[in-house]
């Protein structure tokens, strides 16, 4: 048996969305600048696209700009928003402990340009609260980024109530909102959001095509300059399969949300409980109630996350430790770090994120393989006597 509990990291192209996006890829190739009949044949395409994921996101269509991910979409965001409002009075950008890594390396290159960059710290919980941003926010801050939803952990953030202590501030408000798509409604006017980045093969549309939603009143520099598509925005030729096939992507998670999510939440609650009842010495990183119902983040006291991990393929169980942009770096998460997580614990985590494709039967049979992995693991491990490290 094979089982993919990796979602997070990338979720698989659901057949309706590549059936979508074929027409693009072979017979209506045109080039969406084009002049001639085909290419604006394309551009009305786009346009569509851009009506549908504005509709759902309830912003404005010309406000969606396409790229070629959420990484570009989040470097684009917040270099583009720092370095078109610096001033002489404004040059503090704030961004949460727990971001992804491009939001975090684009607010460190921010900082060797003389941008002041500040980290807003997490509870235990990992949350992010407006007292939190409080203790850093004041008048010279252009731009405050936090998630909606954390990769590793899946804690959701109140993000609404972050904007608001921004703009009381004068200052923007971006959300990285990658792994909130379909776990929460996103309203970007009700939210309050100035800025919001997307990606499409994390809700089982194509990979290498992202949104920068935008608000065209404020000030934004372009991240890649070129041909000047997007109205200057983001320069590059349309990837209208792309485009086409994240508009679907994101239409049919929303259409089919209720069923997925009660589906979802199922079985990572019975993986919760299951893993609970079988394996002693374990806890789960993060809170419980404020978390997307895909993802289970487990701490296996005394054993490698890696190990366990290396093993679980073994026998065709694919999971991660903390976020599969981190797998090739041994460093310990910087999440599971800034909730606080006992320091011997650090490596000792499995992320499980579970998706449309997952079934019951995958979940039993992932929790046989770890009671299995996590005990003969153990008795490898240099800690004797469980208990001995807690204490
Ligand atoms: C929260 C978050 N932001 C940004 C990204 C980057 O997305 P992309 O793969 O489109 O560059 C990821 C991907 O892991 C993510 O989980």
């Amino acid at each position: 048996m094979q089982v993919y509990l990796d979602n997070a990291a990338t979720t698989r192209l659901d057949p309706r969305v590549l059936a979508k996006m074929k027409p693009y890829l072979t017979t209506k190739y045109a080039n969406a600048s084009s002049i001639h009949k085909p290419g604006q044949e394309a551009y009305l395409e786009l346009l569509k696209a851009k009506k549908s994921v504005a509709k759902i996101l309830n912003g404005e269509p010309e406000n969606v700009i396409f790229t070629a991910s959420a990484t570009e979409a989040n470097n684009f965001i917040i270099k583009g928003v720092a370095r078109a409002n610096k001033s002489g009075q404004k040059n503090k950008i704030i961004v949460s402990a727990i971001e992804h890594p491009c939001v975090r390396e684009s607010a460190r290159e921010l900082e060797s340009e003389g941008f002041q960059v500040e980290f807003i710290p997490a509870t235990a919980e990992g949350l992010i609260t407006p007292d939190a941003l409080r203790g850093l926010i004041d008048d010279k801050t252009i731009l405050v980024s936090v998630m909606m939803v954390n990769n590793e952990i899946g804690t959701v953030q109140d993000v609404t109530a972050l904007a608001r202590v921004a703009h009381e501030f004068g200052a923007y408000f971006h959300t990285d909102a990658v792994q909130a798509v379909p776990y929460l409604e996103i309203d970007i006017k009700r939210m309050e959001l100035d800025f919001l980045s997307l990606s499409g093969h994390k809700f089982y549309g194509p990979k290498g095509v992202g949104v920068a939603y935008i608000d065209r009143r404020k000030k934004i520099r372009p991240l890649i300059v070129g041909g000047g598509q997007e109205d200057n925005y983001r320069s590059g030729t349309y990837n209208l399969p792309g485009i086409m096939g994240l508009a679907y992507a994101l239409e049919l998670a929303y259409k089919e949300r209720k069923a997925y999510l009660k589906k979802v939440k199922s079985l990572r609650d019975h993986l919760l409980s299951a893993i609970q009842e079988e394996i002693p010495g374990i806890q789960i990183n993060g809170s419980l109630i404020d978390r997307v119902p895909a993802n289970l983040n487990v701490m296996f006291g005394y054993v490698e996350g890696e190990a366990i991990l290396i093993d679980l393929s073994q026998k065709g169980v694919y999971v991660s430790t903390g976020s599969a942009c981190s797998a090739t770096n041994l460093k310990a998460s910087h999440v599971l770090r800034a909730i606080g997580l006992n320091k011997n614990f650090l490596n000792s985590n499995i992320r499980f994120s579970l998706g449309r494709f997952n079934t019951r039967q995958e979940i039993d049979y992932t929790v046989k393989c770890l009671k299995d992995t996590v005990k003969r693991l153990r008795k490898f491990s240099p800690v004797k006597k469980i208990g001995q490290i807690l204490n």
